[in-house]
């Protein structure tokens, strides 16, 4: 279990030992089988600040970013928002909360209605949560879409006349419209070029700061993660292994499965760290190993990692990790 973490009165967001389990079907006769996704997780979110998540697919990312805004209830754990329990999905009080906190995510044409126009996607929430009259809707809808980047000729178009980073844009002035206090991104970049993902993350950044609006910003794509996080959590199999902030935690990974990640990011020039690869099975949270769920794969592991699961412990006031072997005073050596 990872200890929870102290909320302070300001935090925007607060995750306290959160599980989330499925229970599925393996083939056609076989059992159920427990598929522990998220597998006890604590972290905090202060208002405009970003906590950057990576790890490897199936880790847990996504279950998290729903978690976060209630959209899947925990097995165990809790969430809080604005310092009360995060309200079932689904009520009235929930509904109401959803103007405050909006999901981005990689798929842009699953995320609009394809009848719509742009700008009748971005009116939506406005019109959904009765905010302003029709003129100040029409202004709110033309000054999220400059915003955003997009022109008035790009505002009557429907979705699929649109490229996929101008879709994307468009589903964030639709996701700002109701003035969010929280934004869950999920993979928000993944599925485009490299050069619009630049233009969409510096855009999303500007408006975050502009704004003060706190972010969830979960990725595979640790560069893009260090650019935008305040703070960085590294999931493996539903737990953080290591957290801390971006800079030093990607300059000095402390963890060996981060090392290993660090390690794998194209730089030009000389590495910092010896590029690490990691063997052994892919991790499944349907088969989750033992002790430190890393072992199989880690390099430096011993006995004790077999057996017993390392908690989230703070290595100082900048860096928690998970690893029976991190200390302040000795780090690991992969
Ligand atoms: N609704 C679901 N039912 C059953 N298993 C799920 C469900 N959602 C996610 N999982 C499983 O939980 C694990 C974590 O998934 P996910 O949170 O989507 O990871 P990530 O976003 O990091 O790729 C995966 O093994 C996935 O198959
Ligand atoms: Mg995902």
């Amino acid at each position: 279990m990872s200890l929870p973490i102290l909320t302070t009165d300001a935090s925007l967001l607060t995750l306290t030992n959160v599980a989330r389990v499925y229970h599925t079907r393996r083939g056609l006769l076989g059992g159920s089988v427990d598929v522990r996704a998220v597998d006890g997780i604590s972290f905090t979110v202060m208002p405009g600040q970003t906590l950057g998540i990576v790890g490897e697919s199936g880790c847990g990312k996504s279950t998290t970013g729903r978690l976060a805004l209630g959209l899947e209830q925990p097995t165990e754990g809790h969430v809080t928002f604005e310092g009360a329990p995060m309200p079932p999905a689904g009520t009235a009080a929930w509904r109401d909360l959803r103007r405050r906190m909006q999901l981005v995510f990689q798929d842009t044409l699953g995320a609009m209605d394809r009848r719509l126009s742009i700008a009748e996607q971005v009116a939506e929430p406005l019109d959904i949560h009765g905010i302003g009259d029709k003129s100040e809707r029409a202004d709110r809808v033309a000054a999220l879409l400059r915003d955003v980047g997009l022109r008035p000729d790009q505002a009557i178009r429907y979705p699929h006349e649109l490229s996929g980073g101008q879709r994307q844009r468009a589903v964030l002035a639709r996701a700002l419209a109701t003035d969010p206090a929280l934004l869950v991104c999920d993979e928000p970049v993944s599925a485009l070029d490299v050069s619009i993902q630049a233009q969409v993350v510096n855009m999303l950044t500007d408006l975050q700061a502009a704004r003060g609006i706190a972010m969830v910003f979960i990725s595979h794509d640790l560069k893009v993660v260090r650019q935008v996080s305040h703070r960085v959590a590294v999931m493996y199999l539903g737990r953080i292994v290591e957290e801390g902030d971006p800079d030093e935690l990607f300059a000095d990974p402390i963890h060996p499965y981060t090392r290993a990640l660090v390690s794998a990011i194209p730089v030009p020039g000389p590495r910092l760290l010896p590029r690490i690869v990691l063997t052994g099975d892919p991790p499944n949270p349907a088969d989750r190993p033992a002790g430190c769920a890393f072992h199989p794969r880690c390099p430096v592991a011993v006995p004790a990692c077999r057996v017993e699961t390392p908690a989230l412990r703070k290595l100082d006031d900048r860096r928690s990790v998970a690893c029976h072997l991190a200390s302040t005073n000795s780090r690991i050596a992969v």
